[in-house]
Order: C-alpha cells, then sequence, then structure tokens
C-alpha cells in the first residue's frame, strides 16, 4: 500500500515520544511540538510553522544516516539538517519548509560568529556539536546567509528551537497539524481531484481546516458579523425574511480581518486554487453569506455572467464551510458538469431561465466545518432557504486568473459600492437595482 507521506511524516514524529531530545531532558516530540507552537503563538506563515515541527526530522527520518559521536557519546545524525531537507523535499512538502530546516544549523553558526553573547550561552550539546557542523561562520558565508530570501525567519526558529526545552508544558498533538501539511505540499491536489473538477465542474475537499482551526475562523466570523454599519469600510447588506429583516451578506472586509487576509491570499490558498485553474490565481473578492435562520435562498444562477466587468472570463469561487450545511439549511445545489455547457439561458436579471433549470439534473452538495466546495464560474448553482433555527454561514472567496487583468479587487469593490452600496450608504429615494452585482440573491434592493 502507498503511504501517505504527511501521515508518515506524523507517525514518525508520533514515535519520537519516548526518544530523547539529545542532551537534554525531554523527548523530541516534545521539543518539535513546543518549537511550532512558538512560531504559532508569533503568528508565523504555516510553512514556518512546519519548519519548526520538521526541524529536527533529519535526526529519525532516516536509520541509515550516520551518527555525530564524541568521546563515546551519540550526538544525533551527522547533518541532520540536509537528511531532514531531502526527506522533506521527497515527501512533497513545500520547498521553504525543506529550506528552513535546512538553514536551522546555519543560524547556530551565524549566530556564534556573529554575537559573542549567543556562543557564550550555548548548551553543552550544542557546544559540542558546533564542531561537527562546521564551527563559526566565516565572513563571505555570513553575507551570503544574511542575503537569503527567509534571512528574518531562519532566525526565529533557531530562537524558538533553543528555548523549546520546557518540561511539563501541555501542548496541541501533533495531529493537529496533519491538516497543515496537507495544505502546504507543492501539489495539493491528485489528478484524480484535478479531474474530477474538469469533469464535474466543482470539487468538494473535507476537512482542509481541522477543528481547532475552523474555531479560529469561527471567531473571526463572529467578529465580522459584529462590526457595525460604517460608511465607506466592510459592506453589510440585509434581507426580508419570516423573522423580520436580518444580516445576510457582509463583503469588503478583507482590509480590516489579518486572519481572514492571510487565509484568502495565503500561501496554500493560492496555491490550491492555481492548481485547479492550471496558472496563477489572484483574489477577485470576497463575501460571507450567513443565511441565518429563516435565511433566504439563492435562485438557479451561473456566476460567469456576473463577473465580466473587467473583461474576464473565468474564475473560481472557494467555499469555506463555516457552519455545517445540510438540506435543511440550505445547502449549495449544482447541476454538475454542466459548466461545459457554456452560458445558458437568462432571465433579464440573469438568473437562469426555468426551461433551462429544468433541462439540467440537481444535486446537494452538504458540507462539514472545515470542508472547501470549490466551483467554477460557468457551474449553475443554487440553494434553497434555512428552514432550521441556526445559522448556515459560509465564506465565499473567489479568484481570477492573474494574466486576466491581475489584482483588480479594490477596482471590483469601488464599482459595487457605486451601483450597488449597502443600505447605511444608500441616497434617500434612489432605486439600486445592483445590476450584475446582484444575481440571484436575496439582498433588499
Ligand atoms: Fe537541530
Ligand atoms: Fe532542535
Amino acid at each position: 500500500m502507498l503511504v501517505n507521506p504527511s501521515e508518515q511524516i506524523i507517525e514518525l514524529l508520533k514515535l519520537q515520544q519516548d526518544v530523547g531530545y539529545i542532551g537534554e531532558p525531554l523527548s523530541q516530540l516534545a521539543h518539535a511540538l513546543q518549537c511550532a507552537d512558538f512560531a504559532a503563538q508569533e503568528d508565523a506563515d504555516e510553512c514556518v510553522i512546519l519548519a519548526a515541527l520538521l526541524h529536527d526530522i533529519g535526526h529519525f527520518c532516516d536509520p541509515r544516516a550516520g551518527a555525530m559521536l564524541a568521546d563515546g557519546i551519540d550526538f544525533g545524525v551527522h547533518r541532520h539538517e540536509a537528511v531532514g531537507a531531502e526527506y522533506l523535499r521527497l515527501s512533497g512538502l513545500d520547498e521553504t519548509i525543506a529550506t528552513l530546516v535546512e538553514q536551522h544549523v546555519n543560524a547556530k553558526r551565524y549566530l556564534v560568529a556573529t554575537r559573542p553573547a549567543y556562543a557564550a550561552k550555548l548548551s553543552a550539546a550544542s557546544q559540542q556539536t558546533l564542531a561537527f557542523q562546521g564551527g563559526p561562520m566565516l565572513a563571505d558565508e555570513m553575507l551570503a546567509f544574511e542575503q537569503q530570501a527567509r534571512f528574518t525567519d531562519i532566525l526565529k526558529l533557531r530562537a524558538w528551537d533553543e528555548a523549546a526545552k520546557r518540561l511539563d508544558v501541555s501542548l496541541p498533538p501533533v495531529s493537529h497539524y496533519s491538516a497543515m501539511l496537507r495544505r502546504n505540499k507543492t501539489q495539493r491536489l491528485s489528478m484524480a481531484e484535478l479531474a474530477f473538477f474538469a469533469t464535474n465542474g466543482y470539487l468538494h475537499i473535507k476537512d482542509w481546516f481541522n477543528a481547532t482551526e475552523v474555531a479560529a475562523i469561527c471567531a473571526e466570523v463572529a467578529q465580522l458579523q459584529a462590526l457595525p454599519d460604517s460608511p465607506g469600510k466592510w459592506m453589510k447588506y440585509y434581507e426580508h425574511t419570516a423573522r423580520g429583516k436580518q444580516l445576510c451578506r457582509i463583503e469588503n472586509f478583507l482590509p480590516y480581518q489579518p486572519r481572514l487576509e492571510r487565509l484568502a491570499r495565503g500561501r496554500s490558498t493560492l496555491g490550491l486554487i492555481s492548481e485547479l485553474m492550471g496558472e496563477s490565481a489572484v483574489l477577485f473578492k470576497e463575501k460571507l453569506n450567513l443565511k441565518l435562520a429563516a435565511g433566504n435562498g439563492f435562485a438557479a444562477h451561473q456566476d460567469a455572467p456576473a463577473f465580466t466587468s473587467f473583461d474576464q472570463h473565468y474564475h473560481i469561487t472557494m467555499m469555506l464551510s463555516v457552519d455545517e450545511t445540510t438540506q435543511a439549511n440550505g445547502c449549495l445545489e449544482v447541476a454538475s458538469g454542466a459548466h461545459l455547457k457554456g452560458l445558458l439561458a437568462m432571465n433579464p436579471d440573469l438568473t437562469m431561465t426555468q426551461t433551462a433549470i429544468d433541462q439540467l439534473s440537481w444535486q446537494s452538495v452538504e458540507t462539514q466545518p472545515g470542508d472547501l466546495l470549490l466551483f467554477d464560474s460557468y457551474l449553475p448553482h443554487r440553494s434553497a432557504m434555512n428552514e432550521t433555527d441556526r445559522a448556515r454561514r459560509a465564506l465565499y472567496i473567489t479568484y481570477n486568473r492573474q494574466g486576466e487583468g491581475g489584482d483588480v479587487r479594490d477596482a471590483y469593490f469601488s464599482a459595487k459600492r457605486a451601483a450597488f452600496p449597502p443600505e447605511n450608504e444608500r441616497q434617500p429615494g434612489m432605486v439600486y437595482t445592483g445590476g450584475v452585482f446582484n444575481v440571484g440573491n436575496p439582498v433588499d434592493k
């Protein structure tokens, strides 16, 4: 059976639970988890967090690797940074992770050469291994080292490495990093997944974010919901339901929510969308659909006719399920494969005609919190109202091809604000139909 490299990495780390961290009174696993947690606490990129977790994997990923022996004492694998980096490359992880791991020993050699106080504070084991590792850096090595793109991260990683020697701290288990590993590979999707998307026009990826990560996303979304209506900033839209007027959508919020901004434009998300597009993807726009209890559904439509303002012809939307989405609360329904038919017959408001709707077969795609549903801008889709008494919230983040006009996000929201402003920015007596900015959705006009 083929072993999934990410799972193998997790298993390897688990095996280090009782293996001592060379010269220190804690296990390799405890050291790795502490190091990753320091990175996470400082809001480091996911690649940096994973490099922190995996920096010493060279000590235990290859049983054939030679040891550093001094006076009969085993100081671990010789050139463990290179052994580890090579293993991570072969496992298909993002090159940034391997590079950071590869440089963590050089960081020590650099700091010893540039900071006398650092050299004086090195642990006994670390002083012993320094000689094996090439000793303090020479001047020309230091210059080259400082020129690296990830110079700052490399030094931070070293600082966490040295601090990650605490005893009796309780941290998330190593399985917490499984989802993150999957998101930070050079190739995130299998050929089967790419083929499914090409044939069906959508792809459901389960558990892209784990429960802890979803809880953090939920907290961001709750903050977003609580923001007051504020002219010129985030754009809040309302609908009328059996329960009265309620918030149904928020747009243009990424400049005010840095964590969601990182989610939308982070390396792993852009990498994922780019794999589906077959070329570099760039963020087009973002929205949060709330579909609170009794919230209305969306009429059947394709996104493509609404996304033509900037002479663009292809988009992919990533729906991130914040709450579970079910048939009862109005999950997305798609006409699988119908994206290949091009633009279908439309009413003047750009929703699909009843005849066009009736000619397709529709299926519900139910999702769990943390799942993604990626879909092509030509895929017909719709959703029913929320019949439950709980919200059905989902983020919809849309991307265009870098080659089709590049980053037009700000221009898009300026145009939308002018044509279909949020309620608090509307002029009394004016009629706003929304046009291409309001297709198939239940927003109050
Ligand atoms: Fe190390
Ligand atoms: Fe270490």
